[in-house]
């Protein structure tokens, strides 16, 4: 976090002596009025009530400019720190693998990049401005205590190893419980994020009540640990202010017996004190919330650096020569499990090749890992063993934005965003002509329906392409990598809400277009993948047979059993 800060050390610095400023004026006031109250109204003294009421309200406007300027600047430090934290968080985020967002849900890091970041930030605020104030109010006060009497001070002295026990034994109580609030708000995010994305499903299984229920128990979870601790803090002030209030009544008591007796005691300074005690026991009350601060952002902080620290995992590569292949792929006896589950391997020694120009299919029964499969050859995740060569050189050694440049792959959730269809098409390849735009539509089918809609390309997709038919948002997603006109084109199950006669449109314009292009499509149905150069069948994580159409009649059974399920009779 320091990384962050030192950027803005000067307004760091700057801050707390504008602060310093502030408080040395309020530190005055009592001083000057014990003068007024001892010497201009005991003494009937109007020049001096006068000379000095006018040097205290000019006090007061100096110091109120000083607080001012504190403000702005410890606002500069920390908006600017968090927006800077905010950023990077951000950005790491997106370039984690996986393997790690699988790990921490979407709604926790959502709660690290808002919530935690606030937290942190306000603590920033907190450190430049209110613990600078409060030291300053403490120790000021408690000399300016003693220049009223040292008996004084000697009781001030007495009162505070309480205060300190009573800040000490609730912060301690309640720090554990900051970490468990954030934990909280992490559930509460992701039963929103669930819903929120999901909210059609919640609606046609009618499961409103449920999973009302359901953000209730993750909002009465939060509520509960959040009345804890409030409750424990709820009992610091007032311990505070009994201490408080037992030191101003010694204070009166000493100061009003010292005065009774001749000794050198004014009411002036009786008063002064109490102020000034009432001035340093609000500055430890202060300090304590302040340290309730610390002690939040502690847990918030520690949240960030656990995404900030996360170690790159899927590193890049250093080649950088021209490969001798354009479009071939290769599974070298390769093994792959999920990270952190139980269980065999997803995907059990897997080797084939794909040629340069060829397209081959995969089918499989659903669980079978053909998603899994080739999720392996963009990097999504590093196989455990055996090796992927892409044009002959193994995936692990391209640097990963050539290695996905060469790529182009509708995944099996079509995913859109909310942008005009143009932009989302656009994403295949930066700066594409309307012509190329219109080309890759029009190759994936989408060009008939884009063009009916009210305004054509410019149409504005609604979140997550909820405007849109699933067969609609399918040919938008196809579209998009068709005009990244990249080596491999890998399509997941990507046609698989067309009609039949759509998807026989596409793959033959796809065909004649991008016919030296490599492809890898996986489908469920037969009549999809027919016309592919090979179909492997994918059983188990295991490839069970591989070969043409034909040939896997002959010698396949699982094949045999997809395509007997399939097609009727009369389509033999
Ligand atoms: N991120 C993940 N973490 C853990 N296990 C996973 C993950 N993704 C998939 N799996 C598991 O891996 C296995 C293979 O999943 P995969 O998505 O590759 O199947 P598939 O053949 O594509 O199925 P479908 O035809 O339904 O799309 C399944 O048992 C699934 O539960
Ligand atoms: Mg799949």
């Amino acid at each position: 976090m320091w990384k962050y800060l030192k950027k803005y050390w000067f307004f760091c610095l700057i801050a707390p002596l504008f602060m310093i400023g502030e408080v040395s004026m309020d530190l005055l006031q009592p001083d000057l009025m014990r003068d007024i109250v001892d010497n201009g109204v005991l003494k009937n003294n109007f020049d001096i009530i006068l000379g000095i009421g006018l040097k205290m309200i000019v006090l007061v406007l100096f110091g109120a400019l000083c607080g001012i300027l504190c403000g702005v600047f410890a606002n500069l430090a920390a908006q600017q720190f968090g927006n800077d934290l905010r950023k990077d968080l951000f950005s790491k985020i997106m370039s984690l693998s996986f393997q790690q967002t699988d790990k921490i849900s979407t709604g926790s890091l959502v709660t690290r990049l808002t919530n935690d970041v606030t937290q942190v930030q306000n603590m920033v605020m907190m450190a430049v401005r209110g613990f600078v104030r409060n030291v300053v109010m403490f120790v000021g006060g408690i000399f300016m205590l003693y220049r009223q009497s040292p008996t004084f001070a000697l009781i001030a002295a007495c009162g505070l190893p309480f205060v300190l026990f009573f800040v000490s034994f609730f912060l301690k109580k309640a720090s554990p419980l900051f970490a468990k609030v954030q934990k909280k708000l992490d559930g509460i995010n992701n039963v929103m994020q669930e819903d929120v994305a999901g909210a059609r499903v919640v609606k046609a299984y009618v499961k409103e009540a449920h999973e009302l229920k359901r953000f209730d128990e993750a909002n009465d979870e939060l509520c509960n640990v959040n009345l804890k601790v409030q409750t424990l803090l709820a009992f610091m002030s007032p311990c505070m202010n009994i201490v408080l209030n037992i030191c101003v009544v010694t204070v009166i008591l000493v100061g009003g017996l010292t005065f009774k007796t001749g000794g050198d005691m004014t009411p002036g300074r009786i008063m002064a004190a109490i102020t000034y005690l009432a001035q340093i026991l609000h500055g430890i009350t202060f300090m304590a919330n302040i340290f309730q601060t610390f002690t939040r952002a502690k847990a918030s902080a520690d949240r960030i650096n656990e995404v900030l620290d996360c170690p790159e995992i899927i590193f890049d590569g250093n080649y950088e020569s021209v490969p001798e292949y354009k479009g071939k792929i290769e599974f070298k006896n390769v093994c792959f499990a999920y990270p952190n589950t139980s269980g065999g391997y997803i995907l059990d020694n897997i080797s084939f090749t794909v040629n340069e120009g060829e397209t081959l299919a995969i089918i499989g029964a659903t669980g079978s890992g053909k998603s899994t499969l080739i999720k392996l050859i963009p990097r999504f995740y590093d196989a455990v063993s055996g090796e992927i060569l892409v044009n002959g050189v193994n995936v692990k050694d391209y640097k990963l934005k050539d290695l996905r440049d060469k790529i182009g792959i509708v995944l099996q959730k079509a995913e859109l965003y909310s942008r005009s269809i143009e932009a989302n098409i656009r994403w295949g390849k930066d700066g594409a002509t309307p012509f190329e735009i219109k080309k890759a539509a029009e190759i994936a089918q989408a060009d008939g329906f884009i063009c009916n809609t009210e305004y054509g390309y410019y149409t504005n997709v609604s979140e997550g392409g909820h405007s849109l038919s699933g067969g609609q948002k399918q040919r938008l997603s196809i579209s998009r990598a068709v005009l990244k006109n990249s080596e491999i084109l890998i399509f997941d199950d990507s046609t698989s809400a067309l009609d039949l006669k759509t998807e026989a449109k596409l793959y033959e314009a796809l065909n004649k277009e991008y016919d030296g292009t490599t492809k890898i499509i996986i489908a469920q149905r037969i009549a999809s993948i027919k016309g592919a150069d090979r179909i492997a069948v994918l059983d188990h994580g295991k490839i069970e047979a591989m070969g043409t159409h034909g040939e896997l009649l002959e010698k396949s059974e699982i094949y045999r059993d997809i395509y007997n399920s399939q097609l009727k009779e009369g389509d033999r």
